[in-house]
């Protein structure tokens, strides 16, 4: 049976242009209710698409969301020589022949996470040619860690035009070694853990990422055959097996889809229950919520509701690796700190330039003062409706939730950044009550 690649669906606003012609307006006060269907995560996906390379068999993988950022790295699987269908949420890739070819550098640029195949690649292969993926709106994001990770498996790495070329110093086989990551980088541990499955020898890395997107990773490739003990600790051991096989794996629900809608409870002061989710994922997100006085009730082992309240109390937050507050949630969770009483102190300590929603928040009311990378909100009674800007994917998130909690009217620019991460983010929210409409804006 040949695999081709199938017409993936197209998620509105898949890049800067159409994202000119398109605003989301929000009109602000409706109360939400109900329930909110929570998408397969994101990142995780990302990551397990990359790891798909990892063997020549086929490999299905479901609760997939439907994203430009899923498609991007189809799009980069299939360059590669791998062959990509996707059937309703799941995805059937098959990376039978994947050639010394190179992921192209426009489907690179654009999308960050496929800098981590040069990990399968390197795995499966021995050689890999990948694009630098460059920095985006919220920092410069180097790839020094993922880089010297490989070197330490035995690749030579050189780095000239924007490509980075690797290949195994001696044989076809990287060997094991032990790595200790200055930072526990996500994507530097799913980079060296995913090239690692098919070292000979073991692997320890030391100061690894906690993120559960890790520990699905690994999952994953140990339903393929791969040796891993420690995923979700600062320390995994990967033992090197000579080949991995087919596998079918379902996603995990994503935490930051859940939180962010916990938050569109908490700003609207409504009641919604959310799922699937893992509560275990979610501990410094319900414990920031309850903290400012939204209450946050669990329910059986994949459900929870927010129960929205009148008076919220003010915050600090400061952004941490995992299991610390998730810097992925740190604008939404400012959007709301705009209306708790006090003053919060925002910390964004991940990444350097992470707080551009703070002018387009100010447009619409809000009292913050910047400095560096901390932001000093003081909360104010009301927000009100404007035109604004999205410049990142967690901040256009974060201009929602304050149009959802405004007077007014909210127009948003900017939703390609928006349709990057979130799975049908405005029919979501229009079934739990919530008046917004993705307009064309005609040239005329
Ligand atoms: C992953 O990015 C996520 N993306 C990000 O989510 C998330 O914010 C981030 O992890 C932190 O949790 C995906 O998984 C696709 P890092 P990643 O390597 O792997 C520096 C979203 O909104 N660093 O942990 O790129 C880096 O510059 C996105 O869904 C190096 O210096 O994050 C940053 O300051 C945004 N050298 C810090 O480490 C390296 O080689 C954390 O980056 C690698 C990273």
């Amino acid at each position: 049976m040949t695999y081709q690649i199938s017409s993936l669906s197209t998620a509105p606003c898949s890049d800067e242009t159409c994202s000119e012609t398109e605003v989301l307006q929000v009109v602000g006060g409706a109360r939400l209710s109900g329930q909110v269907p929570i998408s397969g995560a994101k990142n995780s996906a990302l990551a397990l698409l990359a790891a798909s390379l990892l063997t020549g068999e086929s490999c299905e993988i479901s609760n997939v969301p439907n994203l430009v950022d899923i498609e991007r790295m189809s799009a980069i699987l299939v360059a590669l020589g791998a062959q990509v269908v996707r059937q309703g949420d799941r995805l059937i890739i098959r990376a039978e022949h994947i050639g010394y070819a190179s992921a192209p550098y426009e489907l690179v640029s654009k999308l960050r996470a496929s800098f981590f195949v040069i990990g399968s690649l390197m795995g499966r292969c021995g050689r890999a040619r990948v694009p630098l993926p460059g920095g985006c709106a919220i920092g410069a994001r180097p790839v020094d860690l993922h880089v010297r990770g490989l070197q330490a498996l035995g690749a030579e790495v050189h780095i000239e035009h924007g490509v980075v070329e690797a290949y195994c110093r001696s044989g076809d086989r990287l060997e094991g070694a032990r790595i200790y990551l200055d930072y526990p980088s996500v994507g530097a541990t799913e980079t060296i853990m995913m090239a690692a499955t098919l070292a000979r020898g073991q692997t320890i890395i030391e100061n690894a990422a906690q993120e559960p997107e890790i520990v699905d990773l690994a999952n994953f490739c140990i339903a393929m055959g791969a040796k891993i003990a420690g995923a979700g600790t600062k320390t995994i051991v990967i033992d090197g097996v000579p080949e991995l096989h087919q596998a079918r794996y379902a996603v995990i629900p994503d935490r930051i889809e859940a939180g962010t809608f916990m938050v569109a409870g908490a700003i609207t002061r409504s009641t919604i229950t959310l799922a699937p989710v893992v509560p275990a994922h979610l501990g410094a997100v319900i414990a920031k919520l309850q903290e400012i006085g939204v209450r946050v009730v669990l329910e059986g082992h994949d459900q929870l509701t927010v129960v929205g309240g009148q008076n919220y109390r003010c915050a600090d937050i400061e952004t941490l690796p995992f299991p610390g507050f998730p810097t992925d949630m740190q604008a939404q969770f400012m959007a709301l700190l705009t209306l708790c009483e006090g003053n919060s102190v925002i910390k964004e300590t991940v990444f350097e330039n992470r707080l551009q929603h703070v002018a387009e928040l100010n447009r619409m009311g809000a009292n913050i003062k910047l400095k560096g990378n901390v932001a000093v909100v003081s909360g104010v009674p009301a927000l009100s409706g404007a035109p604004v800007r999205a410049t990142d994917l967690r901040a256009s998130a974060a201009l929602v939730l304050a149009g959802l909690a405004a007077q007014g009217i909210t127009t948003i620019k900017g939703l390609h950044h928006l349709d990057r991460g979130y799975e049908n983010i405005d029919h979501k929210l229009r079934v739990l009550g919530a008046k917004l409409y993705r307009l064309s804006l005609n040239n005329g």
